[in-house]
């Protein structure tokens, strides 16, 4: 079967936030949404079918996951990245930015110390912040077009009251993949000084062509004792509103601290579509999949191509992953408020801001490319446009 990307579909009045908050947050709606990180492609028939079947049946009472949902996922994690985890690692997850509030509430206390990389997806400084705990940076270094930790950096910020590392893995908004030597010496850092690691993996299955994700956990025995992975179909397969994600502990001690911190506060279980549609994408998504990764590696290819011709001045990160490009704008010779700006009201685009990235944020906008490529063709032409007044 061959799926369609190329297809406009309608989002408005259906509570899409790409669409319903570009007035809050943009101050118009009049402009192409390529902000939020969903995409515009329709969800895979596999999906919707699971629930159009589940709703065949009359009552819609208390569910618990069946163990072919465990199944799914587990057979899929191994499928995919070559891990093989088993089942009493695996719970349950009700989304990852919740995931993130739990981690911090479960193993930090109200002025620990918890390490973040900007710029990095908002929710790792927001969440852990309106917690009460303090965010320490570990700046990523851009080298060659594409960011690389700083380990030395990051032996200067620990101090005695660091609990908890936060790794976006795959990184969002670089859409890098970690190597494992990379992985394997953050480890060892996190280890040695007693600080936990959450490795928030929800863009792993989305490694584009020629690159491969490596899953924390795998890269060391010191990697796997000592984090907390969390993994998801909700980006992979356009389903995020369906609220469904894993978590996946291999250290009994951690795994045990974590569970009940989840069943004391009753926040271990989904909704009865999260986990039939679940099943549905881990059982039948790889040729989706594959056919929408190519899609995006073509949208990836035609953006970086029009830039480099057209808009010299505004320059992409290649990423290895997923659908976001975070471009860099300084060429712009705006800073960032007139950059957004320019964007909004002249160029008629809802990209989201850099600086809502972090340090490293400033004068860097992220564009958001999983949408069929006319939308992006036009989107290009309206930027080109706007720019070529300014002269
Ligand atoms: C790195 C990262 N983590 C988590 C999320 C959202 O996770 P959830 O919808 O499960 O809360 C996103 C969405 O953009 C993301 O990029």
């Amino acid at each position: 079967m061959k799926y369609n990307f190329d297809e406009i579909i309608d989002r408005h009045n259906t509570g899409a936030i790409k669409i319903e908050k570009c007035k809050a947050l943009f101050g118009t709606d009049d402009l192409i949404p390529l902000w939020v990180a969903d995409m515009d492609f329709r969800t895979p028939d596999f999906i919707t079918n699971s629930i159009a079947k589940r709703l065949e049946h009359p009552i819609l009472g208390y569910t618990t996951p069946c163990e072919d949902y465990y199944k799914s996922v587990i057979h899929w994690i191994e499928k995919q990245h070559q891990w093989k985890v088993d089942r009493q690692w695996f719970g349950f997850l009700p989304g990852i930015v919740p995931g993130l509030a739990f981690g911090v509430n479960a193993f930090t206390q109200p002025n620990d110390e918890i390490i973040v990389q900007p710029p990095v997806y908002p929710p790792f400084l927001n969440v852990p912040t309106k917690n009460d705990r303090k965010v320490v940076f570990n700046p990523l270094k851009e080298i060659n077009g594409r960011f690389e930790m700083d380990f030395d950096d990051l032996e200067r910020k620990i101090t005695g009251r660091t609990r908890l590392f936060i790794l976006c893995n795959p990184h969002n908004p670089g859409g890098r993949i970690w190597e494992r030597e990379t992985l394997i010496r953050l480890a060892e850092i996190c280890y040695k000084h007693g600080i936990l690691v959450i490795s928030d993996e929800i863009h792993s299955d989305m490694a584009l062509p020629g690159n491969r994700h490596i899953p924390f956990a795998t890269a060391s025995e010191l990697a796997e004792q000592n984090s907390i992975t969390y993994m998801a179909p909700s980006k992979t397969f356009n389903m995020a509103g369906l609220i469904s994600s894993s978590y996946i502990i291999p250290n009994r001690d951690i795994r045990k601290r974590f569970s009940e911190f989840l069943e004391n506060s009753e926040l271990a279980n989904g909704n009865i579509f999260a986990y039939f549609a679940a099943k549905a994408a881990y059982e039948n998504g790889s040729e989706w999949l594959k056919q929408m990764i190519q899609y995006i590696q073509g949208n990836l290819e035609y953006v970086v191509d029009f830039l480099q011709k057209n808009i010299p001045q505004i320059v992409p990160m290649i990423p290895q992953a997923s659908f976001l490009i975070w471009l860099d704008c300084n060429g712009m010779n705006m800073n960032s408020n007139e950059l957004q700006d320019f964007m909004v009201h002249k160029a008629g685009l809802g990209l989201n801001k850099g600086t809502t990235f972090g340090p490293g944020g400033e004068r860097r906008l992220r564009l958001n490319i999983g949408c069929p490529r006319s939308i992006l063709e036009q989107a290009m032409k309206q930027l080109k446009k706007a720019i070529d007044e300014l002269d």
